[in-house]
This record gives structure tokens, sequence and C-alpha cells, in this order.
């Protein structure tokens, strides 16, 4: 379905019955949903640690023994090249007593030893130590505990789920599109993380719309034609799909996301729609400011919009992509992480400049971050109200479809 088609088939909220726990579709959710300690702690389990999460690229850790830590709320995965070819991820937990084994954020080691009773690991998670620990003891009972890791063209994702949604589905559907820009030969050329004093999810629905572009993020407006209003959507997509097979990119679309999610499938979703004319990619000049990724031969004067799981975004633009997760740190706060990727072969300085890279998107989460700490300042307010959402807010809609659905499974 095109963009225009599916924002249209989102209107006629008003009419819908309100759900069973007094919400009501198309109205932004009620003040409990943002404020009530024991949803946030419910949300836990039924969402944040049963998501597929973006945690980095195969390139960060290039040599067997390099690693890094991933950490959401209480729980941290060292993820760690353990030979060659395979890359491992574990829980930060030593199988003795508990105390965690890893304190730096990254490096490069021969095995884990425990700071605390110095229990030591191999790369592969197993246990080497049987100092004082009696005969019967087996090393091989104690390995790290495995945490749930998935690479997809070199693109780490981790699950702390011991029964995680399979990521199979995404993996086949999202074969085509992620073909076109080769992630498996891109690297994250920067890595910035903005916390925002909000609930995770005044976060989240922020990144669903952009009814608020134009008055907020006027960088973002003057070359995304996702701000134009739907009558006018085509006058700029069509052009764009004209110039698609010129430049080596292919049309897909794909929404497998919010409500559309497959039972025990994680969700996923890529489409793609137009720059304005003046701009070849989300720089401030409208130039390029990189190399053309995998084997792209121009521009479309298009960008894609591609997702894995709840908590992670790409947009890609033909010569870099950048990707937003946008995760909880409390029950009032959250935090966005972006990484700007670029072509493996990059050099810093010469084919591509850090400030350039980021502008765009430096600029305009620092206007999101304001944004949306303002409307949790209002959600905080005992007046706060519910209040109707506009077509343009069609994702926050599905969005609140879907978690009201996860926190009310079995
Ligand atoms: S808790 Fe790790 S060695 Fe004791
Ligand atoms: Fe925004």
């Amino acid at each position: 379905m095109k963009v225009q088609e599916k924002r249209a088939s989102m209107g006629d909220y008003a009419s819908r019955p309100r759900r069973a726990d007094g919400s009501q579709p198309g109205w932004s959710l009620p003040r409990r949903a943002y404020k009530d300690p024991a949803i946030y702690e419910q949300e836990k389990e039924a969402i944040f640690y049963n998501s597929w999460i973006f945690a980095g690229h195969v390139n960060d850790i290039p040599g067997v023994g390099d690693y890094f830590l991933y950490t959401l709320l209480d729980e941290t995965a060292i993820i760690v090249r353990s030979s060659e070819n395979v890359i491992e991820a574990f829980y930060n937990v030593c199988r003795h007593r508990g105390s965690i084994l890893c304190k730096e954020s990254k490096g490069s080691v021969k095995g884990f030893t425990c700071p605390y009773h110095a229990w030591t690991y191999k790369l592969d998670g197993k246990l080497m130590t049987k100092r004082s620990m009696g005969q019967d003891f087996s090393p091989e009972d104690f390995s790290l505990h495995p945490c749930a890791i998935e690479i997809i063209d070199g693109l780490i994702f981790v699950n702390f789920s011991p029964t995680p949604n399979k990521l199979d589905r995404a993996r086949e559907e999202l074969k085509g599109p992620l073909t076109l820009f080769d992630f498996e030969a891109t690297k994250v050329a920067v890595h910035r993380s903005y916390p925002i004093a909000a609930n995770w999810k005044v976060t989240l629905e922020n990144y669903q719309e952009c009814y608020h572009c134009t008055p907020s993020h006027p960088e973002y407006a003057q070359m995304h034609t996702l701000t134009v209003p739907e009558h006018q959507f085509d006058n700029y997509q069509q052009p764009m799909l004209d110039k698609m097979a010129a430049c080596g990119l292919k049309h897909y679309e794909i929404d497998q996301q919010w409500d559309h999610q497959e039972t025990g499938q994680e969700q996923y979703g890529y489409s793609r729609y137009a720059l304005f004319e003046t701009h070849q990619t989300g720089s401030q000049s409208g130039e390029p400011i990189a190399p053309l990724l995998g084997s792209l031969k121009g521009f479309d004067h298009g960008a894609s919009d591609l997702n894995i799981g709840p908590f992670t975004y790409f947009l890609i633009y033909n010569d870099h992509a950048v990707i937003y997760v946008f995760t909880p740190t409390g029950p009032d706060t959250s935090q966005c992480d972006i990484y700007w990727l670029v072509r493996s072969d990059a050099e810093e300085g010469f084919d591509y400049k850090i400030d350039e890279l980021t502008w765009l998107w430096h600029e305009t989460t620092l206007a999101d971050e304001r944004i949306i700490v303002d409307n949790q300042k209002g959600i905080n307010s005992r007046l706060y109200k519910p209040g109707p959402l506009s077509k343009m807010e069609y994702l926050v809609d599905r969005f609140s479809h879907w978690y009201l659905d996860q926190l009310h499974k079995d």
C-alpha cells in the first residue's frame, strides 16, 4: 500500500468503540499508561526484554576477543567475537555469586575474569576455573548464560527473552531492501546517545508521526516530503519512483509493523519516499556527503524507512544511513541512540566529515528532545486527558493498539 493510502485508511477514529481498558482508538493513551509504576514493571517482561534491538555492527568488533557491552535497564549483554567467524552474546553475570564480569564498555580480551573471586571464562562462555571448588565441581555446568543474538547483514540485534520472537520472516522479507544498501559493507562512523527526560512511549510516539515536523524541524522539513499534505504526496513520490531503477534501487513496501505483527515473529517494515528536488541526501547543502552505499549508481532523491522490532528505526539515504534506537532508561526517562553508518571503506576527513554527516539528525534530535520533554511535562499534570490524533498520526494509533495488546497478552 502506498504511504498516502495508508495515511488515508487510518481516518474516522471517532466512530471506533472504546477499548476494555477505557482507552479510545484514535486518541492518545490515558495518563496512567505513562505514569503508573505497576504498568512500567509489566512492560519490562512484556515488551522491553522481549524485543529485538540493534546493538552494533560486526565491524565494531573485527578481531577475536573484541567485545562491547549492550545494556537495557537491568540487563547487560557482552557481545564478543569468540572466534574468527562467530559473534556471541552472554549475560554479564558471573555464575559464581552473580557479580558483573565486564566493567569496561568495550575492549579486547583473551577471556573474562570476574573482579570478585576471579572465576575465569573463555570467549565462548565456558568456565575454566576450578580453584578451591572441590572434586565434584563440574565447570561445564557453569558456562555464562547465553543471550539471544542475531546478525542480519552485519547488523547485530540482541533480545533478552529466553523465548524471543523469531526474526526469520524479517530476515527473509527485508533481504531485498537490505541488499540494495549492503549493510555488511558499512561501518558505524559515529554513535551518540541522547538522554530524554520522558517516558519511553512519549519518545517513541514522537518518532511515529511527522505532524510535528513542520513546526518543530525546519531543517528536516526543507528536505523530507513526509511534511507535505497527503493530496500532494504523489507529486513528489512519482518522480522518485521513475528514477529509482537507474540508480540501482527497487521499490518495496513492507508493513509487518505494530498491529500487523505476525504472532511469534518480530515486527518489521520498509518503505521509501521522496526528498525534495533540492536534496539528493539528508545534508545541509543537499549535496552528497559520503560515497554511495552498496552498488547504488546515483541519487533518486529518496530515503528509505526500515524498522526491525519496536525500538530500532533506519533512515537510509543513498550515501549514508542513520539508525535510531529508542529505549527506556527508567519509568520517567528514555534514550535515543543514534548510529551514523557509511561504507566501511570510506575514510573520515576524506570521504566524509563527522560534522556534515551528523548535522541534520543531531539538530533534529535536540529539537525532538525539547518537544518530547515538554509533552511529558504536560502529561504529568493531573489535567492531562487523552486527545484526538490527526490523520498524520496514524502510526501512533497503531502503536497504541500493539502496545495494549502486548500488555494484555497471556
Ligand atoms: S562472583 Fe564471580 S567469581 Fe565470585
Ligand atoms: Fe521529530
